[in-house]
Protein backbone atom coordinates (compact mmCIF):
# COMPACT_ATOMS: atom_id res chain seq x y z
CA UNK A 1 0.00 0.00 0.00
CA UNK A 2 1.59 3.57 -1.21
CA UNK A 3 -1.33 5.99 -1.37
CA UNK A 4 -4.67 6.29 -0.70
CA UNK A 5 -5.74 6.23 -4.18
CA UNK A 6 -9.12 5.56 -4.25
CA UNK A 7 -9.96 5.00 -0.30
CA UNK A 8 -13.00 6.80 0.27
CA UNK A 9 -12.90 7.80 4.01
CA UNK A 10 -15.81 9.13 6.71
CA UNK A 11 -13.09 11.95 8.56
CA UNK A 12 -15.39 12.78 11.70
CA UNK A 13 -14.43 15.87 13.73
CA UNK A 14 -15.55 15.72 17.26
CA UNK A 15 -15.15 18.99 20.10
CA UNK A 16 -11.54 19.96 20.73
CA UNK A 17 -8.52 22.08 19.44
CA UNK A 18 -6.78 19.50 17.97
CA UNK A 19 -9.69 20.42 15.02
CA UNK A 20 -7.06 22.66 13.86
CA UNK A 21 -5.02 20.02 12.81
CA UNK A 22 -7.90 18.13 11.03
CA UNK A 23 -7.78 20.74 8.51
CA UNK A 24 -4.67 19.98 7.69
CA UNK A 25 -4.98 16.31 7.85
CA UNK A 26 -8.03 16.56 5.29
CA UNK A 27 -5.52 18.00 3.25
CA UNK A 28 -2.88 15.16 3.18
CA UNK A 29 -5.41 12.19 2.64
CA UNK A 30 -6.94 14.36 -0.22
CA UNK A 31 -3.26 14.39 -1.18
CA UNK A 32 -2.63 10.62 -1.01
CA UNK A 33 -5.51 9.90 -3.48
CA UNK A 34 -8.17 9.67 -0.85
CA UNK A 35 -11.87 10.54 -0.82
CA UNK A 36 -12.76 12.43 1.83
CA UNK A 37 -16.73 12.91 3.01
CA UNK A 38 -16.16 14.90 6.19
CA UNK A 39 -19.07 14.89 9.30
CA UNK A 40 -18.84 17.32 12.30
CA UNK A 41 -20.16 17.15 15.47
CA UNK A 42 -21.61 20.57 16.97
CA UNK A 43 -18.70 20.22 19.34
CA UNK A 44 -16.00 20.20 16.05
CA UNK A 45 -17.96 23.18 15.29
CA UNK A 46 -17.30 25.07 17.69
CA UNK A 47 -13.23 25.14 17.10
CA UNK A 48 -13.24 24.72 12.58
CA UNK A 49 -15.99 25.65 10.62
CA UNK A 50 -17.77 23.35 7.85
CA UNK A 51 -17.06 26.16 5.32
CA UNK A 52 -13.07 24.78 5.78
CA UNK A 53 -13.23 21.32 6.03
CA UNK A 54 -15.69 21.60 3.11
CA UNK A 55 -13.18 23.74 0.71
CA UNK A 56 -10.46 21.39 2.15
CA UNK A 57 -12.65 17.88 1.10
CA UNK A 58 -14.11 19.27 -2.11
CA UNK A 59 -17.31 17.90 -0.52
CA UNK A 60 -20.33 19.69 1.71
CA UNK A 61 -20.20 18.34 5.28
CA UNK A 62 -22.75 16.62 7.05
CA UNK A 63 -22.88 18.20 10.50
CA UNK A 64 -27.34 16.47 11.21
CA UNK A 65 -28.73 13.10 11.28
CA UNK A 66 -31.77 14.99 9.21
CA UNK A 67 -29.47 16.55 7.16
CA UNK A 68 -32.18 16.47 4.11
CA UNK A 69 -29.78 16.35 1.35
CA UNK A 70 -29.62 12.12 1.34
CA UNK A 71 -33.02 10.87 -0.62
CA UNK A 72 -33.89 8.61 2.15
CA UNK A 73 -32.85 10.90 5.03
CA UNK A 74 -30.46 8.05 6.28
CA UNK A 75 -27.20 9.57 5.95
CA UNK A 76 -25.94 7.16 8.63
CA UNK A 77 -26.16 4.37 6.56
CA UNK A 78 -25.69 6.06 3.16
CA UNK A 79 -22.27 7.22 4.30
CA UNK A 80 -21.34 4.71 6.56
CA UNK A 81 -21.65 1.87 3.38
CA UNK A 82 -19.67 4.05 0.94
CA UNK A 83 -16.82 4.08 3.51
CA UNK A 84 -13.76 2.19 3.27
CA UNK A 85 -13.16 2.86 6.83
CA UNK A 86 -14.51 5.85 9.18
CA UNK A 87 -11.69 7.71 10.57
CA UNK A 88 -12.67 10.17 13.92
CA UNK A 89 -10.07 13.10 14.30
CA UNK A 90 -9.94 14.54 16.75
CA UNK A 91 -11.86 11.67 18.96
CA UNK A 92 -12.45 13.46 21.86
CA UNK A 93 -12.79 11.95 25.56
CA UNK A 94 -16.53 12.57 25.92
CA UNK A 95 -17.19 11.04 21.95
CA UNK A 96 -15.14 8.03 23.03
CA UNK A 97 -17.27 7.62 26.56
CA UNK A 98 -19.94 7.64 23.90
CA UNK A 99 -19.00 4.99 21.63
CA UNK A 100 -18.27 2.27 24.01
CA UNK A 101 -21.77 2.74 25.39
CA UNK A 102 -23.16 2.67 21.41
CA UNK A 103 -24.97 5.66 21.73
CA UNK A 104 -26.28 7.60 19.14
CA UNK A 105 -28.34 10.80 19.59
CA UNK A 106 -26.14 12.61 16.75
CA UNK A 107 -24.66 11.65 13.30
CA UNK A 108 -21.27 10.98 13.85
CA UNK A 109 -21.99 8.72 16.96
CA UNK A 110 -25.11 7.03 14.90
CA UNK A 111 -22.68 6.58 11.54
CA UNK A 112 -19.88 4.43 14.14
CA UNK A 113 -22.91 2.39 15.86
CA UNK A 114 -24.44 1.61 12.11
CA UNK A 115 -21.33 0.66 10.18
CA UNK A 116 -20.67 -2.86 8.98
CA UNK A 117 -18.71 -3.94 11.60
CA UNK A 118 -16.43 -6.24 9.73
CA UNK A 119 -15.68 -4.22 6.77
CA UNK A 120 -15.52 -0.84 7.90
CA UNK A 121 -12.88 -0.39 9.91
CA UNK A 122 -13.07 2.37 12.83
CA UNK A 123 -9.72 4.43 13.66
CA UNK A 124 -9.59 7.10 16.62
CA UNK A 125 -7.07 9.18 16.83
CA UNK A 126 -7.32 10.63 20.14
CA UNK A 127 -6.79 14.17 21.48
CA UNK A 128 -7.36 15.40 24.85
CA UNK A 129 -5.94 17.51 27.98
CA UNK A 130 -3.09 14.83 29.75
CA UNK A 131 -5.12 14.48 32.55
CA UNK A 132 -8.56 13.46 31.01
CA UNK A 133 -5.91 10.46 28.56
CA UNK A 134 -4.39 9.40 32.06
CA UNK A 135 -7.71 9.31 33.65
CA UNK A 136 -9.10 5.60 34.38
CA UNK A 137 -12.34 6.16 33.00
CA UNK A 138 -10.68 7.34 29.70
CA UNK A 139 -8.16 4.51 29.83
CA UNK A 140 -10.89 1.80 30.53
CA UNK A 141 -12.44 3.32 27.67
CA UNK A 142 -9.96 2.88 25.02
CA UNK A 143 -9.17 -0.77 26.09
CA UNK A 144 -13.40 -1.52 25.52
CA UNK A 145 -13.36 0.21 22.07
CA UNK A 146 -10.16 -2.05 21.27
CA UNK A 147 -11.77 -4.84 22.57
CA UNK A 148 -15.24 -4.25 20.24
CA UNK A 149 -13.22 -3.61 17.20
CA UNK A 150 -11.90 -0.58 16.80
CA UNK A 151 -8.08 0.95 16.16
CA UNK A 152 -6.94 3.07 18.66
CA UNK A 153 -3.85 5.17 17.29
CA UNK A 154 -1.47 6.11 20.00
CA UNK A 155 -1.56 9.70 21.34
CA UNK A 156 1.98 11.82 20.68
CA UNK A 157 3.73 13.58 23.80
CA UNK A 158 4.58 17.76 24.25
CA UNK A 159 3.00 20.96 25.02
CA UNK A 160 -0.44 20.85 24.78
CA UNK A 161 -2.73 24.10 24.31
CA UNK A 162 -3.58 24.21 28.11
CA UNK A 163 -0.09 25.31 28.70
CA UNK A 164 0.51 21.75 30.53
CA UNK A 165 2.99 19.14 29.18
CA UNK A 166 2.26 15.68 28.71
CA UNK A 167 0.56 12.50 26.54
CA UNK A 168 -2.98 13.21 24.66
CA UNK A 169 -2.13 15.45 21.79
CA UNK A 170 -3.21 14.27 18.41
CA UNK A 171 -0.48 12.74 16.10
CA UNK A 172 0.31 15.15 13.21
CA UNK A 173 -1.30 14.92 9.84
CA UNK A 174 1.47 13.27 8.32
CA UNK A 175 1.81 10.63 11.13
CA UNK A 176 -1.92 9.63 10.79
CA UNK A 177 -1.64 9.15 7.11
CA UNK A 178 1.29 6.74 7.86
CA UNK A 179 -0.68 4.81 10.10
CA UNK A 180 -3.30 4.55 7.50
CA UNK A 181 -1.04 3.43 4.53
CA UNK A 182 0.40 0.73 7.37
CA UNK A 183 -3.11 0.10 8.41
CA UNK A 184 -4.14 -1.42 4.75
CA UNK A 185 -0.90 -2.47 3.63
CA UNK A 186 -0.77 -6.92 4.22
CA UNK A 187 0.99 -8.12 7.05
CA UNK A 188 3.34 -10.52 4.77
CA UNK A 189 6.49 -9.69 6.99
CA UNK A 190 4.17 -10.19 10.21
CA UNK A 191 6.85 -11.80 12.74
CA UNK A 192 10.24 -10.88 11.89
CA UNK A 193 12.74 -8.67 12.32
CA UNK A 194 14.34 -6.58 9.86
CA UNK A 195 17.72 -5.24 10.12
CA UNK A 196 18.66 -2.25 7.56
CA UNK A 197 21.60 -0.78 6.78
CA UNK A 198 21.48 2.83 5.10
CA UNK A 199 23.07 6.14 3.71
CA UNK A 200 26.90 6.74 3.43
CA UNK A 201 29.84 6.45 5.68
CA UNK A 202 32.15 9.08 6.87
CA UNK A 203 35.54 8.17 7.31
CA UNK A 204 37.31 11.46 9.25
CA UNK A 205 40.73 12.16 7.83
CA UNK A 206 40.86 15.08 10.83
CA UNK A 207 38.49 16.71 12.98
CA UNK A 208 36.96 18.60 9.91
CA UNK A 209 37.94 16.51 7.03
CA UNK A 210 36.86 13.21 5.67
CA UNK A 211 35.49 11.07 2.78
CA UNK A 212 32.31 9.84 2.06
CA UNK A 213 30.09 9.38 -0.91
CA UNK A 214 26.87 10.46 -2.53
CA UNK A 215 24.30 8.01 -1.30
CA UNK A 216 21.75 9.84 0.35
CA UNK A 217 19.97 6.93 2.38
CA UNK A 218 16.73 6.79 0.07
CA UNK A 219 16.28 3.86 -0.74
CA UNK A 220 17.23 2.41 2.50
CA UNK A 221 14.74 4.45 4.57
CA UNK A 222 12.44 3.59 1.63
CA UNK A 223 12.39 -0.27 2.58
CA UNK A 224 12.64 0.42 6.48
CA UNK A 225 8.94 2.28 5.88
CA UNK A 226 7.69 -0.50 3.86
CA UNK A 227 9.14 -3.25 6.48
CA UNK A 228 7.49 -1.41 9.04
CA UNK A 229 4.25 -0.83 7.17
CA UNK A 230 4.43 -4.84 5.79
CA UNK A 231 4.67 -5.59 10.04
CA UNK A 232 8.16 -6.35 10.97
CA UNK A 233 9.98 -5.26 13.22
CA UNK A 234 12.44 -2.46 11.82
CA UNK A 235 16.23 -1.53 12.87
CA UNK A 236 18.25 1.04 10.84
CA UNK A 237 21.46 1.68 10.74
CA UNK A 238 22.28 4.81 8.86
CA UNK A 239 25.27 6.78 8.11
CA UNK A 240 25.15 10.62 7.96
CA UNK A 241 21.80 11.20 6.48
CA UNK A 242 19.39 14.35 6.45
CA UNK A 243 15.86 12.24 6.65
CA UNK A 244 13.10 11.60 8.70
CA UNK A 245 13.03 7.99 10.37
CA UNK A 246 10.35 6.38 9.43
CA UNK A 247 7.45 6.22 12.07
CA UNK A 248 7.66 3.08 14.08
CA UNK A 249 11.85 2.21 12.78
CA UNK A 250 14.16 1.83 16.04
CA UNK A 251 17.25 3.97 14.00
CA UNK A 252 20.71 3.73 15.47
CA UNK A 253 22.68 6.75 14.33
CA UNK A 254 26.62 5.58 12.82
CA UNK A 255 29.67 7.74 10.76
CA UNK A 256 32.24 5.09 9.69
CA UNK A 257 32.39 2.13 8.39
CA UNK A 258 33.64 0.59 11.78
CA UNK A 259 30.85 2.20 14.04
CA UNK A 260 28.20 0.67 11.26
CA UNK A 261 29.81 -2.93 11.79
CA UNK A 262 29.52 -2.86 15.37
CA UNK A 263 25.60 -0.83 15.50
CA UNK A 264 25.14 -4.25 13.00
CA UNK A 265 26.72 -6.60 14.70
CA UNK A 266 25.24 -5.34 18.25
CA UNK A 267 21.42 -5.92 16.43
CA UNK A 268 21.71 -8.64 14.12
CA UNK A 269 21.50 -11.52 16.61
CA UNK A 270 17.74 -10.20 16.73
CA UNK A 271 17.46 -10.24 13.09
CA UNK A 272 15.62 -12.79 10.40
CA UNK A 273 16.23 -10.52 7.64
CA UNK A 274 19.31 -8.22 7.19
CA UNK A 275 19.17 -6.17 4.14
CA UNK A 276 22.75 -3.72 3.70
CA UNK A 277 21.78 -1.19 1.03
CA UNK A 278 24.25 1.44 2.97
CA UNK A 279 27.05 2.44 1.07
CA UNK A 280 29.81 1.44 2.88
CA UNK A 281 33.14 3.25 1.99
CA UNK A 282 35.67 0.34 0.75
CA UNK A 283 38.48 2.11 2.39
CA UNK A 284 39.78 4.62 5.40
CA UNK A 285 42.48 6.44 6.26
CA UNK A 286 44.78 4.54 8.60
CA UNK A 287 44.46 7.16 11.40
CA UNK A 288 42.92 10.20 11.56
CA UNK A 289 44.97 12.99 12.72
CA UNK A 290 43.57 14.46 15.93
CA UNK A 291 44.23 18.09 14.83
CA UNK A 292 43.03 19.80 11.45
CA UNK A 293 45.90 18.77 9.22
CA UNK A 294 47.52 22.55 8.21
CA UNK A 295 48.85 23.78 4.67
CA UNK A 296 52.81 24.42 4.82
CA UNK A 297 52.64 27.25 2.53
CA UNK A 298 55.54 25.31 0.16
CA UNK A 299 52.91 23.84 -1.83
CA UNK A 300 53.96 20.03 -0.14
CA UNK A 301 50.52 17.97 -0.24
CA UNK A 302 49.77 15.41 2.81
CA UNK A 303 50.48 12.00 1.70
CA UNK A 304 47.23 9.66 3.12
CA UNK A 305 47.85 6.23 3.63
CA UNK A 306 44.50 3.63 3.55
CA UNK A 307 43.22 0.82 4.89
CA UNK A 308 40.22 -1.64 3.98
CA UNK A 309 36.87 -1.41 5.89
CA UNK A 310 35.15 -4.62 7.06
CA UNK A 311 32.87 -5.98 4.90
CA UNK A 312 30.03 -6.21 6.77
CA UNK A 313 27.48 -7.50 4.55
CA UNK A 314 30.35 -10.10 3.79
CA UNK A 315 30.91 -10.76 7.13
CA UNK A 316 26.90 -10.97 8.47
CA UNK A 317 26.25 -13.82 5.44
CA UNK A 318 29.13 -15.90 6.43
CA UNK A 319 27.94 -16.20 10.14
CA UNK A 320 26.11 -19.37 11.10
CA UNK A 321 22.62 -17.93 11.40
CA UNK A 322 22.69 -17.17 8.02
CA UNK A 323 24.13 -19.77 6.42
CA UNK A 324 21.56 -22.21 8.44
CA UNK A 325 19.11 -20.57 6.96
CA UNK A 326 17.68 -18.11 10.00
CA UNK A 327 19.28 -15.19 8.37
CA UNK A 328 18.21 -14.13 4.94
CA UNK A 329 20.82 -11.77 3.74
CA UNK A 330 19.96 -8.85 1.04
CA UNK A 331 23.27 -7.16 -0.66
CA UNK A 332 22.74 -3.86 -2.97
CA UNK A 333 24.99 -3.34 -5.76
CA UNK A 334 25.58 0.59 -7.03
CA UNK A 335 27.55 0.28 -10.08
CA UNK A 336 28.04 2.61 -13.28
CA UNK A 337 27.46 -0.03 -15.94
CA UNK A 338 27.41 -3.60 -16.75
CA UNK A 339 24.86 -4.23 -14.05
CA UNK A 340 23.78 -7.94 -14.48
CA UNK A 341 27.20 -9.14 -14.81
CA UNK A 342 28.55 -7.32 -11.94
CA UNK A 343 25.23 -8.02 -9.63
CA UNK A 344 25.64 -11.37 -10.44
CA UNK A 345 29.20 -12.01 -9.55
CA UNK A 346 28.99 -9.63 -7.00
CA UNK A 347 26.01 -11.78 -5.18
CA UNK A 348 28.29 -15.25 -5.60
CA UNK A 349 31.02 -12.88 -3.91
CA UNK A 350 29.42 -11.69 -1.11
CA UNK A 351 27.49 -14.63 -0.62
CA UNK A 352 23.73 -13.79 -0.07
CA UNK A 353 20.76 -15.46 -1.80
CA UNK A 354 19.73 -11.82 -3.26
CA UNK A 355 21.68 -8.87 -4.32
CA UNK A 356 20.01 -5.70 -5.60
CA UNK A 357 21.78 -4.22 -8.44
CA UNK A 358 21.04 -0.58 -9.44
CA UNK A 359 23.10 2.24 -11.19
CA UNK A 360 24.83 4.99 -8.71
CA UNK A 361 24.76 7.83 -10.14
CA UNK A 362 21.24 7.75 -11.65
CA UNK A 363 20.24 7.00 -8.28
CA UNK A 364 22.22 8.69 -5.82
CA UNK A 365 20.03 11.66 -4.07
CA UNK A 366 17.22 10.67 -6.55
CA UNK A 367 13.70 10.12 -5.51
CA UNK A 368 13.10 7.27 -7.96
CA UNK A 369 15.54 4.36 -9.06
CA UNK A 370 15.26 1.22 -11.20
CA UNK A 371 15.99 -2.34 -9.46
CA UNK A 372 17.75 -5.33 -10.79
CA UNK A 373 16.85 -7.91 -8.38
CA UNK A 374 19.30 -10.93 -8.77
CA UNK A 375 19.07 -14.86 -7.36
CA UNK A 376 20.61 -17.94 -8.21
CA UNK A 377 17.61 -18.68 -10.91
CA UNK A 378 18.51 -15.22 -12.95
CA UNK A 379 17.35 -11.74 -12.66
CA UNK A 380 14.34 -9.69 -12.78
CA UNK A 381 13.94 -6.34 -13.30
CA UNK A 382 11.65 -4.04 -11.40
CA UNK A 383 11.39 -0.95 -13.85
CA UNK A 384 11.73 3.02 -12.95
CA UNK A 385 9.35 3.93 -10.34
CA UNK A 386 9.22 5.79 -7.03
CA UNK A 387 11.70 4.40 -4.24
CA UNK A 388 8.74 4.19 -1.76
CA UNK A 389 7.38 2.00 -4.16
CA UNK A 390 10.19 0.03 -5.10
CA UNK A 391 10.72 -0.96 -1.81
CA UNK A 392 7.19 -1.88 -1.12
CA UNK A 393 7.82 -4.46 -3.89
CA UNK A 394 11.04 -5.57 -2.83
CA UNK A 395 9.42 -5.83 0.52
CA UNK A 396 6.91 -8.51 -1.20
CA UNK A 397 9.36 -10.28 -2.51
CA UNK A 398 11.69 -11.00 -0.15
CA UNK A 399 8.33 -11.63 1.92
CA UNK A 400 7.96 -14.14 -0.77
CA UNK A 401 11.24 -16.05 -0.74
CA UNK A 402 10.70 -16.14 3.23
CA UNK A 403 7.73 -17.86 2.70
CA UNK A 404 5.55 -15.91 4.85
CA UNK A 405 1.87 -15.89 4.46
CA UNK A 406 0.08 -13.21 3.37
CA UNK A 407 -3.71 -12.20 5.45
O1 LIG B 1 31.48 -4.31 -2.49
P1 LIG B 1 30.41 -3.32 -2.62
O2 LIG B 1 30.59 -2.11 -1.77
O3 LIG B 1 30.08 -2.91 -4.02
O4 LIG B 1 29.12 -4.11 -2.11
C1 LIG B 1 27.92 -3.49 -1.92
C2 LIG B 1 27.10 -4.23 -0.89
O5 LIG B 1 27.89 -4.63 0.22
C3 LIG B 1 26.03 -3.36 -0.31
O6 LIG B 1 24.97 -4.20 0.11
C4 LIG B 1 26.76 -2.74 0.89
O7 LIG B 1 25.85 -2.26 1.87
C5 LIG B 1 27.59 -3.90 1.39
N1 LIG B 1 28.87 -3.51 2.00
C6 LIG B 1 29.09 -3.72 3.33
N2 LIG B 1 30.29 -3.41 3.90
C7 LIG B 1 31.28 -2.91 3.14
C8 LIG B 1 31.08 -2.69 1.78
C9 LIG B 1 29.86 -2.99 1.24
O8 LIG B 1 28.16 -4.17 4.03
N3 LIG B 1 32.42 -2.62 3.70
Amino acid sequence: MNDLHGKRIVLGLTGGIACFKAAELCRSLVKAGALVQVVMTDAAMQFITPVTMQALSGEPVYTSQWDPREGNNMAHINLSREADAILIAPASADFMAKLIHGKADELLSLMCLARPIQTVPLILAPAMNREMWAHPATQRNVAQLKADGAHVLDVGQGDQACGETGDGRMLEAEEIVEELLSFWTPKCLKGHHVLITAGPTYEAIDPVRGITNLSSGKMGFAIARAAQHAGAQVSLVSGPVSLTTPRGVHRVNVRSALQMQEAVLNAVSQATVFIAAAAVADWRPESAANQKIKKDGQGVTPTLHFVENPDILATVAQSSRAQKGHLFCVGFAAESHDLLAHATAKRARKGVPLLVGNIGPSTFGQDDNALLLVDAEGAKELPRDSKTQLAHDLVEDIAKRLGTPHF
